[in-house]
Order: structure tokens, then C-alpha cells, then sequence
């Protein structure tokens, strides 16, 4: 009976499910310092050489590796770049404001990609990769302004390591999230590669969540899930209320039942009382000289 009632409580008070917010600014304030550590290996640096910058880390952030790449911007325009880790840099490149020389950082989110990157209903193939270009004229300047790059011509190119392949009957798809958090998909060229018109942190998910309803009947909409659960609770609560009743009420007979038990054996030992029935239960019909007994009024709850 406990357990029941138990298992009930916990139907009727499981919270709706929650729908998770977008990147937040806790992204962009990653973003600040993982600029601050990669400048911080730019010491005298020579053009168009990858500086990791993974040493300058803070220890609590194991797991993410960044680097930086200072290029000239008319150089960059004319030849591109073409392997910035996974990243390939095409020519044509626009920037604006304009800057004489520009840095891109890159990131590798490793296993923070879904504390940075939290993306509802998908599941990550690959980590999280950032590229991002500051203007890369000082190198000791603080607060630097992300610069703002558009692929003209040809596209970006994503081409990420050791993507795992999705589960059977899923798909991969590219997920690009700019620079304010807003995310759209793309699809996946060759298996590992993804197409971008812009900077901002890339990779790769399948579609992941799962359904309240028996597959077949296919998508349901959030109200849907909603309304499930709203009459789950009702229908959950009106069971708790109607054997929370049965439960009073049974307790409520077992006393009267004792009584009775305690009264017929008084009967017993003096004159015998006729007994009659009130309602379900049997109740002593005394004779005028005795005092009627008082029966409790029965309440249902
Ligand atoms: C720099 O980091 C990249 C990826 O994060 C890695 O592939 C490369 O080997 C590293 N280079 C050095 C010199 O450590
Ligand atoms: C990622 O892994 C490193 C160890 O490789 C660990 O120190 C760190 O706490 C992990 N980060 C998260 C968010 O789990
Ligand atoms: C880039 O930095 C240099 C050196 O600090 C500065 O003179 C220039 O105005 C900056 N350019 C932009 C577009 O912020
Ligand atoms: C670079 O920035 C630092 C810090 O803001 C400043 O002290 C320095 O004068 C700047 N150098 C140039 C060449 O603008
Ligand atoms: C990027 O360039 C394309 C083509 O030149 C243009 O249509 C688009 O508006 C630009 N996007 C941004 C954000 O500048
Ligand atoms: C981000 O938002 C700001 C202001 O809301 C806007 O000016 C900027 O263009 C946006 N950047 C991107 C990459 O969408
Ligand atoms: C998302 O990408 C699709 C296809 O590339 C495009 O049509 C759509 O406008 C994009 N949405 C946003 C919000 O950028
Ligand atoms: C998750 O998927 C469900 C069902 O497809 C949808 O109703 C819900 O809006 C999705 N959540 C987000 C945050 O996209």
C-alpha cells in the first residue's frame, strides 16, 4: 500500500520536462579569454605559423586546446590558408573593419563541447571547433573586438578528425553556431566536412531525442508532450485522492470493528445486545435503558 502510494506521489510531482536555453554569454565570455591565451603564445611570431596555445590554458579548463595564426590581411586575400588544424581558409576572404594583419583563433571544445554548446534534441559526433579573426596589429592590446569575416567566393571548410558515425537510421548534419549563439544546420560533404560562409564555433550532431509516443506516429509537437503530462498528473493525482479515501476509510472500519469487538464482549458478560445493521456495518441496537452507542459520522476523506 506505502509503495503505491508512494509510486503515486512521484507520478503526480515529476517536473515538465525543461526546455533548455541557447548559448549564453557564458560562450562569449570563453571566447574572451581563449583570445587572451592564444595571444599569449604570439611572442615574437613568425607569419602563417600555428602557436598552440594549450600551456596558457588555466588548469580548470582540461580538455580544450586552442591556438593561434597571425596572417597579413592582402596576403590572406589573395592565397588563403590552407590548413589551420581542421580549418581550411579560402581566398577571398572579406574582413571588415579592415585590419592590417588579422589572427584567427581556433578552439577544440574536447569533451566541454555540451557545457559551452548545450544543443537540445542532438547529440555531438565531434567536438566543438571555433575559429574566430581579432585584429591582430597589437598584440598586447586587451578587449579586442571580434572582426567580422564573410566567405565571398568559396566557402570555408570544416574538415573535422574522427568524426563517430550516427546511430542506424539517423543522420549527420553540420550545426554552425554564430557568434550570438543562434545555431542552423547544414549538411554533411564527404563524411567529415562542413561548408561555412562565416566564423563562429562548427560540428557535427545527429538528431537525437526521444519520443513519448511509440515510433510510427512520428513527430509530436512540445504541446503535445505538455498535455501528456499534464493529464498524467491529474489522472495520477485523482488515484492518489481516491485510495488516500479507501485508506481513511478503511482505517475508520477497523476501528469501529474493534469497538463493536469490545462492546460485544462487554454484551457478552452482561445481557446480550441485538444487533442491527447501520449501513455496512453492524451496529448494537440497544434497549431503551441503555445509552444508544455514538457511531462516528463516516467522511470520505
Ligand atoms: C597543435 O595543436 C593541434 C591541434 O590542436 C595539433 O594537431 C598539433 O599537433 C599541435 N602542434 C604542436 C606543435 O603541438
Ligand atoms: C574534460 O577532461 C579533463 C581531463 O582530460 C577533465 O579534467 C575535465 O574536467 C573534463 N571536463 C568536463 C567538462 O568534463
Ligand atoms: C587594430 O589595432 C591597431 C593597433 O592597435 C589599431 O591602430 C587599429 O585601429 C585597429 N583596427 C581596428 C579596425 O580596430
Ligand atoms: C598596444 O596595446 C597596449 C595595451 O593596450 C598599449 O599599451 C600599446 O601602446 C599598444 N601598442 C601600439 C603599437 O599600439
Ligand atoms: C557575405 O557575402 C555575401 C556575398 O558577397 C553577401 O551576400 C552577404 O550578405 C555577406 N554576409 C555578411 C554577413 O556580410
Ligand atoms: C549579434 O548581435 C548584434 C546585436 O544584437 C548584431 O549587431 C551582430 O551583427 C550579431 N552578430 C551576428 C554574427 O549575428
Ligand atoms: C539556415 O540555413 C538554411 C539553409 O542553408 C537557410 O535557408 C536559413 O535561412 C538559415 N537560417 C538562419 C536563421 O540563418
Ligand atoms: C526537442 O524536440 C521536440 C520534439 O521534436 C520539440 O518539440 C522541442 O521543441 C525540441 N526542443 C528544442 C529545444 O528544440
Amino acid at each position: 500500500m506505502l509503495v503505491l502510494l508512494l509510486l503515486l506521489c512521484l507520478l503526480c510531482f515529476q517536473p515538465l520536462p525543461h526546455v533548455k536555453a541557447q548559448p549564453s554569454s557564458n560562450s562569449q565570455q570563453l571566447d574572451a579569454l581563449l583570445q587572451q591565451c592564444a595571444y599569449r603564445a604570439l611572442v615574437n611570431p613568425k607569419t602563417g605559423i600555428t602557436y598552440n596555445a594549450t600551456q596558457q590554458l588555466p588548469s580548470n579548463l582540461n580538455g580544450i586546446r586552442t591556438s593561434a595564426l597571425r596572417l597579413r590581411s592582402g596576403s590572406l586575400r589573395r592565397k588563403g590558408y590552407q590548413m589551420y588544424n581542421e580549418f581550411s581558409i579560402p581566398k577571398g576572404l572579406i574582413q571588415t573593419p579592415y585590419v592590417e594583419r588579422i589572427v584567427f583563433v581556433y578552439q577544440n571544445l574536447g569533451n566541454w563541447s555540451t557545457r559551452y554548446y548545450p544543443l537540445p534534441n542532438y547529440t555531438y559526433l565531434a567536438p566543438v571547433l571555433g575559429l574566430i579573426a581579432y585584429n591582430g596589429s597589437n598584440l598586447t592590446a586587451t578587449n579586442l573586438q571580434v572582426l567580422h569575416v564573410n566567405a565571398s567566393s568559396d566557402p570555408i571548410l570544416v574538415m573535422f578528425h574522427d568524426v563517430k558515425s550516427p546511430p542506424h537510421g539517423t543522420v549527420a548534419k553540420c550545426v554552425w553556431f554564430d557568434l550570438n549563439g543562434s545555431f542552423n544546420f547544414s549538411n554533411v560533404i564527404k563524411g567529415n566536412t562542413c561548408y561555412a560562409s562565416q566564423q563562429g564555433h562548427f560540428s557535427i550532431v545527429f538528431k537525437s531525442n526521444a519520443p513519448l509516443t511509440p515510433k510510427g506516429e512520428g513527430k509530436k509537437s512540445k504541446s503535445n508532450k505538455v498535455w501528456i503530462v499534464i493529464v498524467g498528473s491529474v489522472v495520477g493525482g485523482l488515484a492518489l485522492v481516491v485510495v488516500l479515501s479507501f485508506l481513511v476509510l478503511w482505517m475508520r472500519k477497523f476501528k469501529q470493528k474493534k469497538k463493536m469487538e469490545q462492546m460485544e464482549n462487554a454484551a457478552d458478560v452482561g445481557e446480550p445486545l441485538h444487533m442491527t445493521s447501520v449501513g455496512d456495518t453492524k451496529a448494537p441496537a440497544a434497549t431503551v435503558t441503555r445509552t444508544q452507542p455514538i457511531l462516528e459520522p463516516e467522511h470520505a476523506s
